[in-house]
């Protein structure tokens, strides 16, 4: 399975344009690296590309990844369609960009698909859209060979609805493997806390691509911890005792790489006492548009 991440970034991306932290005036001023915001494209026969998740920057993300440019028709294209793992604006406003896409198909949660309703009906206007339940029992399979299951992860509704019903399956991880050599792929993006299931899905990867939005719990700033100390976010920290990184030392066997990185955090600064400690615990942060075989 070949994968490609196209985006590393949180919503916002590094810079974000109104920051004027420490971070983003480096990026800004091209002391570190730049990153679009978080995106995966993979395949299992190099000719049928799948999306994890559509950003906002997918225009410029597809424009800069040779194999998924279109054709050899004029409208043909590699790209089968979009797996969501959450309903969040930096993970869907990419399906707009995407309007007119023949025959694409796109996996969710019921809850996302519920949220997207209104969208799904001004997008099925341009072309239809195949809309499927990424839940269903048993997973699905997408062409190319991959064989996808889905796994609740996290119960945070995105902010824009007003009135979100709970629901424990708001955010998903997907569990990818490819059928003809059984490598599998772990993707979870956004996480809200650390899980049985994560250990589950952990124990039989190659590879896991993890919530690295925060490195530690109070990085917004202590107004955004909730009474648990746990980042109100949505999102749990890489550091500290209820973070990923402690977590992810349990399981040495897989390649771990975090992504989905927010502007503040000091892992996109690859000199940080925090990136020296994750590389030394065998995780990795890698750039934009770096292409690996799982
Ligand atoms: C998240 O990952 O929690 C969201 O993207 C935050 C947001 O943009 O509102
Ligand atoms: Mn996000
Ligand atoms: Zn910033």
């Amino acid at each position: 399975m070949r994968v490609v991440l196209l985006g590393t970034a949180a919503g916002g991306g590094f810079p974000q344009w109104n920051c004027a932290c420490a971070l983003c005036t480096a990026a800004r001023d091209g002391r570190l690296p730049s990153r679009t915001q978080e995106c995966v494209a993979v395949t299992g026969n190099s000719r049928d590309w799948w999306l994890l998740n559509a950003s906002p920057d997918i225009r410029t993300q597809l424009v800069a990844t040779a194999p998924l440019r279109p054709g050899p028709g004029p409208r043909d294209t590699p790209l089968r369609g979009v797996l969501l793992t959450d309903a969040e604006a930096d993970h869907v406003s990419g399906l707009a960009v995407l309007r007119g896409g023949a025959g694409l198909k796109v996996y969710a949660a019921p809850p996302v698909l519920a949220a997207l309703a209104p969208v799904r009906a001004t997008l099925d206007r341009y072309a239809v859209w195949q809309w499927s339940d990424a839940l269903t029992e048993g997973g699905f399979v997408l062409s190319g060979g991959l064989v996808v299951t889905a796994h609740p992860v996290g119960a945070k509704a995105p902010r824009y609805l007003a009135a979100a019903a709970a629901d424990d399956r708001w955010v998903i991880a997907y569990r990818v493997e490819d059928l003809a050599t059984g490598r599998v792929l772990v993707y979870a993006p956004c996480v809200g806390a650390w899980s049985p299931v994560l250990d589950e899905l952990l124990a039989t990867a190659d590879c896991a691509l993890l919530d690295g939005t925060f490195y530690a719990a109070d990085e917004m700033g202590t107004a955004v911890r909730g009474e648990s100390g746990q980042a109100a976010m949505g999102h749990l920290p890489v550091a500290g005792p209820r973070g990923s990184l402690m977590a992810l030392a349990r399981h040495p066997g897989p390649r771990r790489i975090y992504t989905h990185l927010n502007n503040t955090n000091p892992l996109l600064d690859p000199a940080s006492a925090a990136r020296h400690r994750v590389t030394e615990a065998g995780a990795e942060v890698l750039a934009d548009g770096t292409e690996f075989v799982v």
